[in-house]
Formats: structure tokens, sequence, C-alpha cells
């Protein structure tokens, strides 16, 4: 019998080698291309901070894969059938159909980004006194845990943190050390337990059935509730079904289900694997978190059917959810990272391993060795693939996530630069083209220099931060 996937096509057998983008192309954007001294004053006069850039004068932009992915044929066909009413759009239940019909749980609410999700959930379940704990939360994650007074744990497995090593699920969390912080902590100290696949701030890493089940385990005889931050959930599935022994013959659907059964509900960001160019929900099993919920979100966000989205969004989400689990795209996803790793990895290029899903990340401590911490040598690379080739990727490091500056600074224990893979928009030769500028820099490393900051805000200080180049 011929296998046919998700949406009834066929499943093409694995005679061949190459793994090809399965799209073509109908509407195309031009690129931004600038010359070598346009590019040195528009760093400059952006203070050496890439958020700062103008993205037309970006050629090639791995800043973000959110918001940033090519929607379908199909989903611009949904959204003409976007119901813009106030009130009960047919468009929120087909969005909550498909919310549903993915994940089980009984309360959607749209919200218009992944962190106005977190800024309610916080909300509701946080306050002084209390600590979350996550195998790593994402930055907006923390910032909005701290946002209401509480504390944010990161509890990751320790092999996180050897970026060199293959094992499979380095975004899983420390089992071990979640019990003992419960104790010490105590459960009623602990609103929730999030669980972020893939594991975005530490590589991008995916977390194991196996591991998402233990924690379930752990947080239920201690009655605390663990919520999925699913941003990237079908590539975790996907990396599940290549990755994790028993998996492989399952449909990544099922995976994607069970994933969500392990948890009493969830946070997306729909702008990451629902291919959505703006978006998010909050999903949950739990009664006594609605009304609140609900009139936080009326407060901040909009009524409950449409929860500060359009309703052509709420369209475009539903109809991205289901196109996400199409494992010839998923195949092709994880095969983009692939390429470019082993390109990177040709030129000596450290990177964490193995490659996730959503991007690819160099190790600059190990490739800068001569730029400490408090230099920013992450920085240091970015600044450069600007200069070089207007290449546009983001710091994951001490700029990030390091604390205060001069003798009060703390570095992260991290510093990565993320080439985030926007979905379904750039090709393999764009990708030729990425792996040969990193060819050139690794040539001429030793010349690049460090960063200094001269202005900061309090927090998220990546966003906005000002530096200078060292002589
Ligand atoms: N959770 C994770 C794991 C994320 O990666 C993000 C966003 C969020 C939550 C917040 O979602 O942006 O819709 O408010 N990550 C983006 C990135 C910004 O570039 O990785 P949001």
């Amino acid at each position: 019998m011929r296998k046919r996937n998700f949406y009834g096509s066929l499943v093409m057998k694995n005679q061949w080698k190459t793994i090809i983008e399965p799209f073509r192309i109908k509407m195309v954007e031009p690129l931004g291309f600038t010359s070598d001294g346009e590019r040195k004053s528009l760093l400059k006069k952006a203070h050496y901070n890439l958020f700062q850039i103008p993205a037309d004068k970006v050629l090639i932009d791995l800043l973000t894969d959110s918001g940033t992915s090519a929607m379908s044929s199909e989903q611009w066909a949904c959204m003409m059938r976007g119901d813009e009413s106030y009130a009960g759009a047919r468009s929120f239940f087909v969005f909550e159909k498909a919310v549903k019909n993915l994940t089980g749980y009984h309360h959607v609410l749209p919200v218009h980004q992944g962190r106005a999700a977190e800024r309610i959930l916080m909300s509701v379940l946080c306050g002084p006194g209390k600590t979350v704990i996550a195998n790593t939360h994402f930055d907006t994650t923390r910032a909005n845990v701290e946002a209401v007074g509480a504390r944010a744990l990161d509890l990751p497995v320790k092999e996180a943190l050897n970026f060199g090593s293959p094992a499979p699920f380095k975004g899983n969390m420390d089992v071990a050390a979640l019990k003992t912080s419960i104790s010490n902590i105590g459960p009623e100290n602990i609103p929730m337990i999030i669980m972020t696949i893939t594991n975005n701030s530490l590589g991008g890493q995916p977390v194991s059935l196996a591991n998402l089940k233990a924690v379930s385990e752990v947080a239920r005889k201690n009655k605390i509730p663990v919520m999925i931050d699913a941003a990237r959930f079908a590539e975790n599935a996907f990396l599940i079904k290549k990755r994790e022994p028993g998996q492989g013959h399952r449909p990544v659907l099922d995976i994607a289900r069970d994933i969500f059964s392990c948890a009493s509900g969830c946070l997306m960001s729909a702008k990451k694997d629902a291919f959505a160019n703006i978006g998010g929900f909050l999903a949950f099993n739990d009664s006594s978190w609605l009304k609140k919920s609900k009139d936080l979100l009326i407060l901040g966000e909009g009524f409950p059917t449409y929860g500060g989205l359009a309703g052509r969004d709420l369209e475009a989400i539903a109809r991205g959810l289901e196109e996400i689990l199409d494992e010839n795209y998923l195949s092709y996803r994880m095969r983009s990272a692939e390429y470019l790793a082993e390109g990177l990895r040709k030129h000596g290029v450290p990177i964490v391993e193995p490659p996730g899903g959503h991007a690819i990340y160099v190790d600059a401590k190990k490739f800068l060795p001569h730029i400490p911490p408090h230099r920013f040598p992450a920085q240091a690379l970015v600044c450069e693939l600007y200069l070089t080739a207007g290449i546009r990727s983001v710091e994951v490091g001490s700029l990030m996530f390091g604390r205060g500056e001069g003798e009060n600074f703390t570095p992260a224990s991290m510093e990565l630069v993320r080439l985030a893979l926007p979905r379904r928009v750039y090709t393999q030769s764009h990708v030729d083209f990425i792996i040969e500028v990193f060819g050139d820099i690794a040539r001429r490393k030793k010349s690049l220099r460090g960063l200094e900051i001269t202005e900061a805000p309090e927090s998220l200080r990546h966003f906005t931060v000002k530096l200078r180049p060292l002589k």
C-alpha cells in the first residue's frame, strides 16, 4: 500500500539522497543589497546593535524564525475568508477547533503573540515568593515571571551546556534536580513547571517524550501543573520521531498529541510553528484559571473570540497548525539545518551539536577564544557577519543574558550566535552563500575585536543596548 501523509499526499519513499524544498515559489521579494561602505556606516549608526538596522539593508535575515515564515497559498486563501466580527466570529471557532484538535485542552484563548500569553498566565498563577521552574525559560518568559515578582529557575540537563556533545535530547530537564528543588522550595511555592520545546535559549535542542513523561509524573505527585511552551512543538515532535527509540514509525501528529497530554496546558507563539506572521494562544484544562485569564485578556488583548488578532490571522494560524505537521515539510526543514551545520563544520566553525530544528548556534567562545565574555565575542561575530556580507544574526550570550557591566559584570553561561532559519523563505543557494561567508571570516578570525557597552536599559537589554567596538 502506498503511504500518504497527513494531507493525503504521497510520502516519497526514502530512495533519494536529495531532500527538496516541498514547495514552489509563486511570489518573490527582492533582497537588500548594500555596499561595504554603506554597511559600515549603518552599523556605526545602529551602535553595533543589529536590532537597529533597517530590514531592507539586510541581505539574508537570520535574526529570527519568528513571524518571518512564508505563508502558503492555502493560508492566504483562508485569510480571505476571515470573519472580522467583534464577537463570536466564525474564524474564532475555526481556530479553536484546530487548537483543540491538536492539544486536547478545553479552554483556548487567542493572544497577539506568545509573550501576551506569558503575561496573562504569570499574572494569574504567580507573584512574590513563587518560583517557576523550566528546562530553560525563554527571555520573554523569564522577564514575565520576574515582572510579577516571582523567580525563574532553569534546570536543564548537564549535557545541555556541553555544546560539542551529540546527545540527542539536550533540551531535557534534569529530573533529579527538579525533585531536589521541589523539596527545597516546597511544592506550594511552585505555581508551574514550564517545558520549552524546543529549548530555544540553549541551542534549540529537543526534549524527549521520556523526559516529558518523567517531569509530568514528578509534577503530578506534587500537584504542580506542567505548561508546554509550544512555540516549536512540531520540530520537537519530528526530532522525537527521528531520535527517540520506538518513535520512528509514528505520525508526528500522534507524537505531538502525546507531548500535550503530558501537561495541563500550553503557551504558544504562533509566529513559529504555525507559519503565522503574528499571533499566539494560551490553552489549558483548569477551569479555575479561566475567569481571571479572560478578564486579563479583555483588559490587555481584546474580546475572548479575537484576543488582539484579526479574524484573518486566526484563520492563518488554524491552517498553519495543520501544515506544520506535514512530514515532507519537516524532513526538508531538519535537512536545511543539518546542511548549514555540515558547511560550517567544514570551515572549522564550532556549533551547538547536534543541529536542532529552527537554527544553528555558533559557539563564539570557542571560535573567538581571544575575546573574553565581557567583550561580547558573539556580538563581535554578529557584527562581522553583517559587515562582511549583510547577514543578520543574533547574539545569545552575555549581552542577552549577562548582567551588569565593568566590575559588576556577570557573564552568561554561553556565548552563542544564533543563525535562525525563517520557514519556507530561503533556498539552498542562500545557505551555500552563508557557508562561504563563514569560510572567509574563519580565515581571518584572529583580527576580530570585542565591544564595550556605552548605554544599556534595565531589562531585555539586547534589544536597545548601544555598543562601541574596541580598537
Ligand atoms: N517562547 C519561546 C520558546 C520563544 O522562542 C519565543 C519567541 C516566545 C516564547 C515569545 O513569543 O515573540 O510571540 O512573544 N521567540 C522569538 C525568537 C522572539 O526570536 O526566538 P513571541
